[in-house]
């Protein structure tokens, strides 16, 4: 489905988006893991978390969705061979190899031709290190076979920031003898080892290390989710970008490993502001509203903060085009290793639109401001330039096309839908 966007006079109004999928990914797999009954409130309707609630019922788990909205997950007879379709979604299949490593004698897990391009030595290596078996096809990549067993507790430094390694090596160390520790030299979102503490795990966090101590069992909770900053983030730079609009969304997620975009914004001078609320966890929430301010460029570079945008830099390179100035975005060669290579994709549509960038190996610098016109542009099959090239083709003159806008599905089903209830 390819869909055309054209420039809006301002947004206005109030939007709930969906719960925050690392959250809810984490709150299923979580609740797989314990004793007892997860419940889930505000869980993300996407694709990827229901490609964790198949998996995990492809394990043998009950995931079921109640009609009063509650999510509810009981583990009684997990399978030990099983195979996951963890379909697009990296969460899924790096979490849950984690837990194979631990639980299954045989597991296989494959996923989409996205999903099958993206590393996976990286979660491989510290697993083998711990006791499992994982073969992977040529490449490093999926398809994986995971022979589990008895695991021993590792000290793991991390050579990649990646809040999945972490949470693979987390996983499969509740089952592991000994403690498991995890060194996260740049500091990376810290979901897990906040839900694995509200579960009543023996976690420890010092300073960049968590360890978590095997054979404590965790307890099945009330998890709450907040709204998704990543999905909160399109609308508050297209806020920030229409002259004259205003937005609110409340209960969003405001973990300050996952909000650096608004330290970011700030920098450039947005105006925006966070009611705290809270959600029982030591998760950060609030009521986010943002409104239209001009903006200037700044430099983005350092690791940690880097790794507190990781999902938001193409919306980020969106802004960048409207501030005045440079804006320069460096350490992030990451992104060329997530749904889709992100730093290519964004280069080549901001160009298509006029914008004036360079890429670099690990990042690209923009002039602004430069007015944008609209033109054909691509998804790349990845949910987040989808939604960041709808923002961009509302500030944009004439008509943006996107390709295939339904992979938005991905995380956002409903994304063209709630923007068009901001229109004024
Ligand atoms: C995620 C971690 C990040 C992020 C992804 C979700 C998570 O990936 O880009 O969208 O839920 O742990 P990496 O851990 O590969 O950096």
């Amino acid at each position: 489905m390819s869909l055309v966007i054209h420039k809006v006079p301002r947004l206005e109004g109030s939007l709930k988006v969906p719960g925050d999928k690392s959250i809810s990914h984490r709150a299923l797999i979580l609740g797989a893991a314990a004793r007892g009954r997860q419940t889930i409130e505000g869980i993300a309707d996407s694709a990827d978390v229901r490609t964790t609630m198949e998996a995990l019922r492809a394990m043998g788990c009950f995931v079921e969705a109640m009609p009063d909205g509650r999510t509810i997950v009981l583990s009684h007879s997990m399978s030990t061979e099983f195979e996951i379709d963890a379909g697009n979604s990296g969460t899924t299949a790096r979490l849950l190899a984690g837990f194979a490593a631990a639980r299954a004698r045989r597991c296989r897990i494959d996923g989409d031709a996205s999903l099958r391009r993206r590393p996976m030595a990286r979660i491989a290596e510290p697993l083998a290190r711990m006791g499992a078996r994982v073969v992977l096809s040529n490449g490093g990549t999926l398809p994986a076979t995971i022979e589990g067993g008895e695991l021993h507790g590792i000290r793991y430094e991390m050579p990649v920031a990646s809040a999945q390694v972490k949470s693979a090596v987390l996983i499969a160390g509740l089952f592991a003898e000994g403690e498991t520790t995890v060194v996260d030299r740049i500091p990376t979102r810290d979901h897990t080892e906040i839900m694995l503490a509200a579960m009543g795990a023996d976690v420890t966090r010092d300073g960049n290390t968590v360890s978590v101590r095997g054979g404590t069992p965790l307890e099945g909770i009330h998890v709450t989710v907040p709204g998704d900053f990543s999905s909160a983030a399109f609308f508050v730079v297209a806020a920030t970008l229409i002259p004259g609009s205003r937005v609110l969304l409340p209960f969003t997620g405001v973990n300050p490993r996952r909000a650096g975009l608004l330290n970011v914004l700030e920098r450039m001078g947005a105006k925006f502001s966070i009611d705290a609320l809270h959600t029982g966890m030591a998760e950060h929430a609030g009521d986010l509203s943002a409104s239209y301010a001009p903006l200037h460029g700044a430099t983005v570079n350092e690791p940690a903060e880097i790794a507190a945008i990781i999902d938001e830099v193409p919306i980020l390179a969106v802004a960048a085009t409207q501030a005045e100035g440079r804006t320069e975005i460096r350490g992030a060669a990451e992104l060329r290793y997530k749904e889709s290579n992100r730093i290519t994709a964004m280069v080549e549509n901001l160009r298509a639109l006029g914008a004036t960038i360079e890429e670099f190996e690990d990042g690209f610098a923009i002039e602004g401001p430069t007015p944008l016109r609209g033109a054909k542009v691509s998804s790349y099959g990845d949910h987040r330039i989808a939604m960041a090239m709808a923002i961009a083709g509302l500030v944009a003159d004439g008509n943006t096309e996107i390709d295939d806008a339904s992979v938005v599905e991905v995380s956002y089903p409903k994304f063209f839908a709630d923007l068009r209830t901001l229109i004024r």
